[in-house]
This record gives C-alpha cells, sequence and structure tokens, in this order.
C-alpha cells in the first residue's frame, strides 16, 4: 500500500480543497494511505540565523520524506498560491528539503469556473526551484471550478464525471510514483541537501 501526504494548500477553516482531500483520502483508501496534513499551524517564515526551525516545520518535512508522494491541493489567491502555502515552501526548502525527487501531484478547488488552474501553474514553478526540485506530474490538472457546490452533505463530489477524471488522474499518479522512485533509485539522483545557491560567494 503506497502511502501519501495530501498537503492542505490554506489555513482557512472551510477550505474546500481541504475537502477534497478528505474525498481522495476516503475514495481511494484501497489504493494508498493518504495523510491529510495542515499548515495553518507553521508560523510565517522569518529565515532564522541559526536555521533551526520550528518543531511543526521537522514534523511536517519527516513526513514528506518518508512518503511514496504528495498531493498538494491549492486555492487560487489573486491569480497566485496563498501566502501560506508559498511560505511553508520556504520552510520546506530552508529544512531537510523534503522534496527534493518527491513525486507530486497537484489538485486544486476554487469557487470560480477556472479551478485555480492559475495558482497550480504558478505553484509548478515553485516546486521547480533547485531547493525544492519535486518531481511534479506532468501534464495533469485536476481542477475543481464551483468547489462550494461541488460535494454533497457526505463530502463526497456530485459530479460522477469529475469522479471518472479523478480516478484516472490518481491512477497515473500511483504509476507516475513508481516509475519515479525506481528512476531516481535507480539514478542514484536523490542529491543532498541543496547549498543555497545565492548564498555562495562565487555566484
Ligand atoms: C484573497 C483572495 C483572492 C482570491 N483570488 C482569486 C483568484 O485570483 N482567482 C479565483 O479564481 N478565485 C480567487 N479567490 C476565490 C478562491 O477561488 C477561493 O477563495 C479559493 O480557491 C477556495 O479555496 P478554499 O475553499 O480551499 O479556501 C480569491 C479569494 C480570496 C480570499
Amino acid at each position: 500500500m503506497k502511502k501519501f501526504i495530501g498537503m492542505v494548500g490554506t489555513n482557512s477553516d472551510q477550505s474546500t480543497n481541504r475537502r477534497l482531500l478528505q474525498f481522495i483520502q476516503k475514495h481511494f483508501a484501497n489504493q494508498a494511505n493518504i495523510d491529510v496534513c495542515e499548515i495553518k499551524n507553521l508560523p510565517a517564515f522569518n529565515k532564522p540565523e541559526d536555521s533551526v526551525v520550528p518543531k511543526e516545520v521537522q514534523n511536517l518535512a519527516d513526513k514528506i520524506t518518508e512518503a511514496d508522494g504528495v498531493i498538494i491541493s491549492t486555492p487560487e489567491y489573486n491569480h497566485s498560491i496563498p501566502a501560506i502555502l508559498k511560505s511553508a515552501f520556504e520552510w520546506l526548502s530552508y529544512t531537510s528539503q523534503p522534496f527534493i525527487d518527491k513525486p507530486v501531484m497537484i489538485t486544486g478547488a476554487s469557487y470560480g469556473k477556472l479551478g485555480s488552474s492559475r495558482a497550480q501553474s504558478h505553484l509548478r514553478q515553485i516546486l521547480d526551484a533547485p531547493e525544492l526540485k519535486a518531481r511534479i506530474m506532468p501534464s495533469s490538472e485536476f481542477l475543481l471550478g464551483n468547489s462550494l457546490q461541488a460535494f454533497d452533505e457526505n463530502g463526497i463530489l456530485k459530479d460522477y464525471k469529475k469522479i471518472e477524471i479523478l480516478e484516472e488522474f490518481f491512477n497515473d499518479f500511483v504509476q507516475f510514483v513508481d516509475i519515479t522512485n525506481h528512476l531516481v533509485k535507480s539514478n542514484h539522483s536523490r542529491q543532498k541537501k541543496q547549498s543555497f545557491s545565492w548564498e555562495n560567494n562565487d555566484n
């Protein structure tokens, strides 16, 4: 059984992105054990001089390191990801850098029709930074538009076509995780912690 982390990309208590991850957790329970993780308890990134990070950050970093893959669900704020999610990535790039070579699937929910597509594009770009260097599943977007109306009272997605798309997407991700983790192992390409290039005097 695969072990995944579902990362809720917001600190909002009523998040439809959280509901989407909870749906994914239940719907695919026979394929993966998905731990839905919060970032709402993380402080804003403040670049501590001693590089010691808060224990909540280290806990999340450790969970990501141990997982076979990560599913991140992001809202869209002003055509990008929420500041709290960006801050979480800043912390995670400043710790054990658990995203390096980690397979990632991106989903998103928004109140409008577009389902967070612009935020998802930004998220890909951020995860490509050398100190994050995630292995993001290519050519795939799971967009949940009109997310306030998307779930029934039991938290089930109402639109069965959306569920079919999600199933296809999730099956692709399970294969992508196998292929990526095999590639990473066989190439021995999992790199040790990256030093921050901008702190190198040679540049
Ligand atoms: C500050 C703010 C900015 C937003 N900007 C956008 C936006 O640029 N595009 C969009 O489709 N929705 C925007 N929305 C509405 C979001 O679709 C919605 O809040 C969010 O994606 C839903 O995620 P959640 O249910 O997980 O909180 C914005 C909402 C807030 C509060």
